[in-house]
Parts: C-alpha cells; structure tokens; sequence
C-alpha cells in the first residue's frame, strides 16, 4: 500500500516539482486556492475548518504545507493578509497535523536572515528584515515549537517550474530575452544561494523516508551572486557575446523593488552534510538541467 500526502499550496513553483516527483510513489491529495492543474483541487487554507475536514477525510500519512504569497512588495503592502497567508494558516496546519498525530513539512526561506554574516548553517539565528521574511520566521517557530513531528526546510533562491509558473529570478531575465533585450541590468550587492525545486523535493524525500525530523537548511551546492547566476545563464544559453550585463546596485531597483532584501542570504547545508544526505547539486548544474528540460523552445 502506497503511503499518502496532503499537499496544502502546491499549485506554484514548488508544487509542480513536489507532484512530479511523488505522485508515482505516494498517493497525493493536491490542493490550492488557484486550481490551475486537473491533478489539483481546491482548498484556501485560510479556512481551518475547511483544510481540517479535506485532510481528516483523506486520512493521510503525511501533511505538507507548501503554499504562501511569495512577492516581496504584495508582502511589505498588505501585511495583515500576508500574516494570514503565511503565518495563521501555518498554524492551521500544525493544530491538524497534531491532531492527525502525523509529520508536518513547511518551507521557509534564506530570506529569514539579515545579512550580516556571509553564510548561515541552520543554526544561526535569524533576524527577518522586511513582512513576507517575518511571516515565514514566524511560521518556521510556530512548527518548530509545537508540532509533534516536522520537517522545516528553508529553500534559497528558487527555480522551478518554467515559464508558466515561474515567478523568480530566472524567468525575469528569460522573459526579457524573450523580448530581445540585448541589456540586462543585475545587481552586484545580492548574494545567495539558487535552489533547484526538483533537488529540493528529492531531498524532502531522502529526510522523510529516514524519519530525520527537524530544521534543515536545503539549498543547491556553491555561494553564488544575483550577477554570477545571471552570467551563468547567458553562458548556458550561449548568448554571452550577444547580451550585455550591466551590473547595477539594489537602488537602481529601489522603486520596484522596494522591499528590503539583505545583502546575504546563502545558506549552508550544515545538518545534511553532517547526516550525510545532502542530494542539492551544485547550482551551475541544476541551472543548466532547469534551463534544458524547461525553457528549450522558449527563446525561438
Ligand atoms: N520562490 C522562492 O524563491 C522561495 C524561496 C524560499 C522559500 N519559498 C517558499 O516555498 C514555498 C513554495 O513557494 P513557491 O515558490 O512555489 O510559491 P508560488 O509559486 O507562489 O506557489 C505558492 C502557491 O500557494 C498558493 N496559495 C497562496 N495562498 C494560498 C491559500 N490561502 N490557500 C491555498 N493556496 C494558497 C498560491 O496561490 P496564488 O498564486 O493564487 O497566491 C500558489 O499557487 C512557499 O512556502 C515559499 O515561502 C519560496
């Protein structure tokens, strides 16, 4: 008998990975509020007693809470929904995990740190600097303190998913050479560490299957910049002699981007190399298999 998953939020980036790579070896309940797939149905998570009945109903093994608003200024601009969002029903999903007396797996982020160090191992003490970061850190804490048994993994600068769910980095700049801009402005005072959503669903996996419970920084191998990922891409696309980067400070961003964003946030995956059980590639190679399997007849 397979074993079975609720997935709260896996309509995004980081849910298309999850269903790709459990569905064939767990029986999965996949919900969001944007159903935007026919192996997804509804559910605001918001709505404690709606996700408790859904959850009670398909008696699952395992929970897993993927979803929140993820755009920084939406964040910064309506913070009480972004709390709701991001924090409440984080606490929605550990009353039923409890009561279910079953695993919980919530995602936090890089973000959660200032920036003051260079690199962060997973017990550095995080110092949340702008609405959606605080949300997350509050989420993180809340899991960590009462759920009876969870996984906590933080993720870093995500890739996932292709053009049509891809809301980060990479799809930025692929949709502006899409455009046929032969400019691209990158800042040169943002540094962190890319997360490949596949690596990052395999990893999951590894630390569930071993009953390795607890908080665990899980992100692609090498510290790298916004300016060295953006290189890297236009090498792996072979447009580096045809578009020119253009590196520029955070504030020449400052009015779209104005949420604050610390200048570090690359993580280390202290505890999975110390359980020997870090599968997270290195970004260079996660990048170009991200960019091959998904945008390959994107740019023609
Ligand atoms: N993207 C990154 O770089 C990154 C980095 C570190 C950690 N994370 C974390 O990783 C997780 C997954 O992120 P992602 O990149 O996959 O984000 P995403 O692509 O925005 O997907 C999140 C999904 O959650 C849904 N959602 C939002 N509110 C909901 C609600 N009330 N009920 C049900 N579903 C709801 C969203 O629907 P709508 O689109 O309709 O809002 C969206 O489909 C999040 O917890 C995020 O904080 C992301």
């Amino acid at each position: 008998m397979k074993k079975k998953i609720y997935i709260a939020g896996c309509g995004g980036m980081l849910g298309e990975a999850f269903y790709g790579q459990y569905k064939d070896k767990y029986t999965l309940k996949c919900t969001d509020k944007d159903v935007n797939a026919n192996w997804l149905s509804f559910l605001d998570f918001r709505d404690l007693k709606e996700y408790r009945n859904q959850v009670k109903e398909f008696a699952p093994d395992y929970l897993f809470h993927l979803g929140a608003y993820t755009d920084l200024e939406f964040c910064e601009k309506n913070p009480e929904d972004t709390y709701a969002t991001n924090t409440i029903s984080v606490e929605n999903a550990v009353y039923i995990a409890n009561e279910l007396n079953i695993p919980l797996l919530y995602i936090s982020t890089a973000g959660i740190f200032d920036g003051k160090k260079d690199l962060y191992d997973d017990w550095d003490v995080p110092n949340p600097l702008g609405v959606y970061a605080r949300s997350k850190y509050i989420g993180e804490r809340f899991v960590v303190e009462n759920a009876n048994r969870f996984l906590v993994c933080r993720a870093g600068w995500m890739m996932g998913a292709g053009p049509g769910k891809d809301k980060k980095f990479i799809q930025k700049l692929m949709k502006q050479l899409k455009d046929g801009k032969k400019e691209l402005f990158i800042v040169n005072d943002k540094d962190g560490t890319p997360t490949y959503t596949h690596d990052f669903a395999k990893n999951v996996m590894l630390l569930l299957e071993n009953e390795y419970w607890g908080l665990y920084n899980m992100v692609c191998g090498g510290q790298t910049s916004r300016y060295d990922v953006a290189v890297e891409l236009l090498k792996i696309l072979n447009l580096n002699d045809v578009v020119k980067l253009t590196a520029v400070s955070s504030d020449y961003f400052k009015e779209t981007y104005f949420a604050a964003r610390p200048p570090s946030e690359r993580l280390l995956n202290q505890k999975l190399n110390i359980r020997n059980i870090n599968v997270m590639r290195d970004w260079r190679i996660a990048l170009k298999e991200y960019v091959n399997i998904y945008y390959k007849d994107y740019l023609f």
